[in-house]
C-alpha cells in the first residue's frame, strides 16, 4: 500500500490521450478551464485566479508579488513542509517562526502577536493537514497590525472557516496539486487572491515577467508581440497537467467524501489506543480531511516513533511524517540560530507524528488492514 497514491480515472487518461492528439500540451485551453473550473469551485472570478506548476512556486510569486520590501519579516509555522519557509527565503524575506496549537497543529495566533516585530509585515499560515487555522483571530491581527496574509492552502482544497473557503481570507491562497494531495496533476498548483491587480501581476512573474502568455501570443489571432515588464519566472501550468486537473476536480467532494469514512472509522477503530489523535474539526469549519496523524509518546506506547514507521514497512503499508519541525534542520539552523526547542509544541509534534493511508484510492480491506497494523504495535 503506497502512502498517498492518487486515484486516477479513465477520464483523466482519455483527456491527457485527447491533449497530447491536440498536440498543445504548454499553457492553453485545457489550463483555461481549469482556473474556471477552479474559480467556480471557490466561488471566485477567473480573474481572481492564476495556474502554475506547483504550490511552491504559488507560494514564491505571491510573496514577490506583495512588493514587501527585501528584509521584512513573514510569521510562519514551524509544522509546516520546507517549501513555506524557502519560498520566504527566495522571494528575500525574512521567515519567523510562532509555534502551533497543540492540539490543533495550526499556527497559534497569541504566538504569532508574540512573534510582531517593527520588521512584520506579513503572516503566511498554513491549513494543516486541511484543518483551517484561526482565520478570525489571524485577520484580526493581520488589520490590527496592517500586515498581508499569504495562506498556504497545500493541504485544503475543500477546507471551509465560518462559511467561507480556505485561500479566501488573505492576499493571497496557494494550492497544490501534487501526487499525493487531494485534487493532483503529478505536479500542479493555483494561486487564488482577492485583489484582481495583485493575481494579475502573480501571472506576469509566473511565466518570465511577460505582458502576455503563450496562449495569447500563439493563438488564433496570430502573433502577438509581447514586453517583458518584470523579471519573472518560469512558473506557467501546462495543459498536459491541466487535462488531469479537470477531472480530479470534478470528483473532489466525491473523493473527500470518500477519506471522510476512512477517518471516522480510524477515530472509532483507535479510540481506545494510548496514542494521541486528530483534533475533532471545529464546528462552522469543514476539514479536508488530507492527511490522518497520529501520535506516538513512546512512554505512553511503549515503541518510539521511527520503529513504528519500520514496522509498519514491515508490513507494507506506506506510512508518512508531516512534518519534522521546520528548526530541526540543519540549513535554518546554521542561517538563522533556530533551535527546536523554542518551538516545543511543533518539536514534540514532529517526533511523534505518524500519518496513515488516507487515499480514497484505499479499499475497505486496505483500512482494515492498516487498523490491524496499527493495533497489533500498540495494544
Ligand atoms: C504545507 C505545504 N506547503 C507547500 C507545499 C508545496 O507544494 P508543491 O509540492 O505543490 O510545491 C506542500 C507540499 O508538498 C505542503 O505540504
Amino acid at each position: 500500500m503506497i502512502f498517498g497514491s492518487p486515484l486516477i480515472e479513465q477520464a483523466e487518461i482519455d483527456e491527457v490521450v485527447a491533449c497530447m492528439q491536440s498536440a498543445w500540451l504548454g499553457t492553453g485551453p485545457r489550463v483555461a478551464q481549469f482556473e474556471r473550473d477552479f474559480a467556480l469551485y471557490q466561488g471566485l472570478r477567473p480573474t481572481q485566479i492564476a495556474a502554475v506548476n506547483s504550490c511552491t512556486a504559488a507560494l514564491h510569486v505571491s510573496l514577490v508579488a506583495t512588493g514587501l520590501k527585501a528584509g521584512s519579516e513573514v510569521i510562519t509555522t514551524p509544522m509546516t513542509f520546507c517549501a513555506s519557509v524557502n519560498a520566504i527565503i527566495h522571494a528575500g524575506l525574512t521567515p519567523v517562526l510562532a509555534d502551533v496549537d497543540s492540539a490543533t497543529q495550526c499556527i497559534d495566533p497569541a504566538a504569532i502577536e508574540a512573534a510582531i516585530t517593527p520588521r512584520t509585515r506579513a503572516i503566511l499560515p498554513v491549513h494543516f493537514a486541511g484543518r483551517p487555522c484561526d482565520m478570525d483571530a489571524i485577520m484580526a491581527i493581520a488589520k490590527k497590525q496592517g500586515l498581508m496574509v499569504i495562506e498556504d492552502c497545500a493541504h485544503a482544497i475543500e477546507t471551509t472557516y465560518r462559511g467561507h473557503k480556505a485561500g479566501t481570507f488573505g492576499d493571497f491562497g496557494c494550492f497544490s496539486f501534487y501526487a499525493t494531495k487531494n485534487v493532483v496533476t503529478g505536479e500542479g498548483g493555483m494561486i487564488v487572491g482577492r485583489d484582481e491587480a495583485l493575481i494579475a501581476r502573480a501571472k506576469v512573474l509566473a511565466l518570465h515577467g511577460m505582458s502576455k502568455d503563450a496562449w495569447h501570443r500563439f493563438g488564433d489571432q496570430g502573433y502577438k508581440h509581447y514586453q517583458v515588464v518584470e523579471a519573472g519566472f518560469k512558473y506557467n501550468m501546462m495543459d498536459l497537467q491541466a487535462a488531469i486537473g479537470i477531472h480530479q476536480l470534478a470528483r473532489v467532494e466525491r473523493n473527500w467524501r470518500r477519506r471522510e469514512v476512512i477517518w471516522n472509522r480510524y477515530m472509532q477503530a483507535f479510540a481506545s489506543l494510548p496514542i494521541g489523535l486528530p483534533a475533532v474539526p471545529a464546528p462552522d469549519t469543514k476539514h479536508a480531511y488530507h492527511l490522518f496523524t497520529i501520535m506516538l509518546d513512546e512512554t505512553r506506547c511503549g515503541i518510539s516513533r521511527d520503529s513504528f514507521l519500520n514496522a509498519m514497512n514491515a508490513r507494507r503499508i506506506g506510512t508518512g511524517v508531516h512534518y519534522l519541525s521546520v528548526p530541526e534542520h540543519p540549513y535554518y539552523q546554521q542561517r538563522y540560530g533556530w533551535n527546536a526547542e523554542q518551538w516545543p509544541n511543533a518539536t514534540r509534534i514532529g517526533r511523534e507524528t505518524v500519518s496513515l493511508p488516507l487515499s480514497p484510492k484505499l479499499t475497505d480491506i486496505d483500512v482494515e488492514r492498516v487498523i490491524e497494523a496499527v493495533r497489533s504495535l500498540l495494544h
